[in-house]
């Protein structure tokens, strides 16, 4: 039986390995790896949203002394990722802060995921029903899956997508960083 905080753990470890493997990489695969990670937290971030932190809203307000600000900075800093995510999908990995842009998304999730690992899933253990949890947030996390995610299609759509924009941006890219590299001498 899945549990909740044990699910969410796995896929920060799964996106954590994902922003480690873009520093390591050299060339081709960086706009592939920025796809999967993409997708992968807007999964994630779905999932707690709809179902995990609602219930964590719900079991803190039980607790004595407890504040909801945990839970709403947790909002905060998905905002903020959203926010990256949605820039860098606009981007060509060939721009200039392509790689800017993504490292410092990494380093806003994993902020967000040390807070959560933290503060908010030691808060949580023991008051909330974390098999009953899973078994919602893993239902869910499948349904998604098989959505078309708005950073990739799928995975043989992705790279059918990726090989289309390969040869078009072939064609462009020259033409398009000419006319960059005059008007910075501007
Ligand atoms: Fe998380
Ligand atoms: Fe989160």
């Amino acid at each position: 039986m899945p549990n909740a905080i044990e699910m969410l753990r796995e896929d920060h470890q799964k996106v954590k390995d994902l922003f480690e493997h873009f520093e390591e990489t050299e060339s081709g695969d960086k706009k592939q790896i920025v796809e999967t990670t993409l997708r992968e937290l807007e999964i994630h971030t779905s999932i707690e949203e709809e179902i995990f932190y609602p219930a964590a809203r719900q079991a803190l307000k039980g607790m004595d002394g407890e504040e909801n600000d945990v839970i709403d900075e947790a909002w905060e800093e998905h905002h903020v990722v959203k926010l990256l995510a949605a820039e860098l999908k606009k981007m060509r990995v060939t721009d200039e802060r392509y790689e800017a842009k993504f490292t410092v998304l990494g380093e806003s999730v994993k902020h967000h995921i040390e807070e959560e690992e933290g503060e908010l899933f030691p808060k949580l253990k023991g008051h909330i029903e974390e098999e009953e949890l899973g078994e919602r947030m893993m239902e869910r996390k499948e349904k998604l899956q098989q959505q078309p995610g708005s950073a990739s299609k799928s995975r043989s759509g992705t790279s059918k997508a990726r090989s289309a924009a390969s040869r078009s941006k072939g064609k462009q890219s020259r033409g398009k960083k000419a006319r960059k590299a005059s008007a910075g001498r501007r």
